[in-house]
């Protein structure tokens, strides 16, 4: 096959930054530095644990991903980011409770070496927070042009070839498309105006897009989801992604719903519940952030399962997604799914799914995957949209016009084809007559 792809070799050191310095953020960092020091392995992670197989069965050749393609190296990477509250990621990944006293000590050099830059933020689009570790501007484009400031200096600072941006922030309230996202200019003209449409994480992704940053968005907000800041990704030449990591719940959803769906049973119901007391579960028990996290999290049945294709199967099936904040449970949260599924003639079935998971130490592995693919990507001259990304996302950004691609391994395979097609390796098409000629 023709190879497609130019790939510039990754040079030099890769910076990613967080807005959001919480649980996830601080497990991804201190995660890293274990990895670096030896510690442990990144479990968890496709770029570093996972396997390509290319060309036939027969071939026998199944490299590493982290060996097949030109990937930075762990280290190579640069941690920084910005938060509300000045605890260095030390102090904050104590705070969040996430992974042990013990486990932090080992890397507590390095982590507690960073600390956190003051953030864009406005309690309007997060109800439940108040930090002091904020910048003062006068409107937003002036708070924009700060977080560009940022970026560079860290670039500066740090000696940087390269950067990547990954929101690991708070769950905002809901916002709906405004027009004022539709062209760069009005979306401009809205930032100077102080327009509410526009929210902080709207304004680290102006910031990172107009610096020829990458950005991935790991929270359900609409920040990326824009036609201003997709256009202005295709004319900077930025490769963007999200939104929303696919941890616990949504996670189990799009591996166990395929499989329903390929055997023909119908559904009747699925209730899913969870309890969590982390910071991330208090801000979602505010329901204006809330109902950002439900959109997300409802339409991946709706697509997997495609109700207008299969009507007696999926037809009307009721759906609820509840999160209840309870602070006892801290990071492990608990989720419950009862199903309700029926087959041949009709006969109901129920399956029940009691998930007691680690939410940030699901998203971590996830945090370093996109960082490393986003800046492969933008080394490939890949811009706009990533959908090959979709893998990591619970509501995968696709182009206008196009349903997104839920189903896991459906996923997968996109991802990894798209990294053969990159390579000018033959796709995988899982045919297989050619064995039988
Ligand atoms: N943990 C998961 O499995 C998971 C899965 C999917 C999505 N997410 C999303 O990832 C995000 C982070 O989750 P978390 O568990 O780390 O939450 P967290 O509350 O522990 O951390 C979020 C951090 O973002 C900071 N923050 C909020 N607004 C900010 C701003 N404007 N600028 C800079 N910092 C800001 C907060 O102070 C907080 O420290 C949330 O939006 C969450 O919904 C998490």
């Amino acid at each position: 096959m023709e190879k497609e792809f130019k790939i510039a070799k990754p040079q030099g050191k890769l910076g990613i930054l967080l807005p959001g310095l919480g649980a996830v953020g601080t497990t991804v960092i201190s995660g890293v530095e274990a990895v670096r020091k030896k510690l442990s392995l990144p479990i968890g992670s496709l770029t570093q644990m996972g396997t390509i197989r290319l060309g036939k069965r027969t071939d026998k050749r199944t490299p590493k991903i982290k060996d097949f393609i030109e990937l930075a190296q762990l280290d190579d990477i640069i941690f920084g980011g910005w938060d509300i509250f000045s605890d260095n990621v030390y102090e904050a990944a104590v705070n969040a409770g996430v992974l042990t006293k013990d486990h932090l000590e080992q890397v507590r050099p390095e982590i507690e070496k960073i600390k956190p830059m003051k953030a864009v933020f406005d309690r309007n689009y997060v109800k439940k927070l108040d930090g002091s570790n904020v910048k003062k501007y006068t409107n937003k484009f002036d708070a924009a042009k700060m977080l560009m400031d940022d970026i560079a200096k860290f670039k500066a600072d740090n000696n940087l070839d390269r950067l990547v941006v990954v929101w690991c922030g708070s769950t905002e309230i809901f916002l709906k498309p405004d027009p004022v996202h539709d062209t760069i200019e009005s979306f401009e003209k809205a930032m100077k105006e102080n327009h509410p449409a526009i929210a902080p994480s709207m304004l680290y992704a102006y910031a990172a897009v107009k610096s020829g940053v990458a950005f991935a968005n790991g929270a359900p907000n609409l920040t990326v989801d824009i036609p201003a800041i997709q256009q202005l990704a295709i004319q900077n030449n930025v490769p963007i992604s999200g939104k929303d990591f696919k941890t616990g719940q949504t996670l189990m959803k799009t591996i166990l719903a395929p499989g329903i769906k390929s055997r023909m049973l119908g559904l009747n119901g699925w209730f899913s519940t969870n309890i969590l007391g982390n910071r991330d579960g208090e801000v979602l028990d505010d329901p204006e952030s809330f109902k950002t996290k439900e959109e997300s999290k409802l339409s991946v049945l709706e697509h997997i399962l495609q109700p207008d294709l299969y009507p007696e199967l999926y037809d009307k099936f009721y759906h609820k997604v509840r999160i209840n904040y309870y602070p006892p449970h801290g990071d492990n949260k608990e989720g419950w799914d009862n199903i309700d599924i029926f087959g041949w003639l009709g006969y109901p079935m129920q399956i029940k799914i009691n998930f007691l998971c680690r939410d940030s130490i699901l998203a971590a592995p996830i945090v370093l995957d996109l960082a490393l693919f986003s800046d492969l990507a933008q080394r490939s001259g890949m811009k706009g949209i990533q959908e090959w990304l979709s893998f990591y996302y619970k509501s995968p950004m696709v182009a206008k016009g196009l349903y997104p691609e839920h189903d896991l391994f459906i996923q997968l395979m996109k991802l990894k084809n798209t990294l053969r097609h990159m390579k000018g390796e033959d796709l995988i098409t899982h045919l297989g007559l050619e064995y039988y000629d």
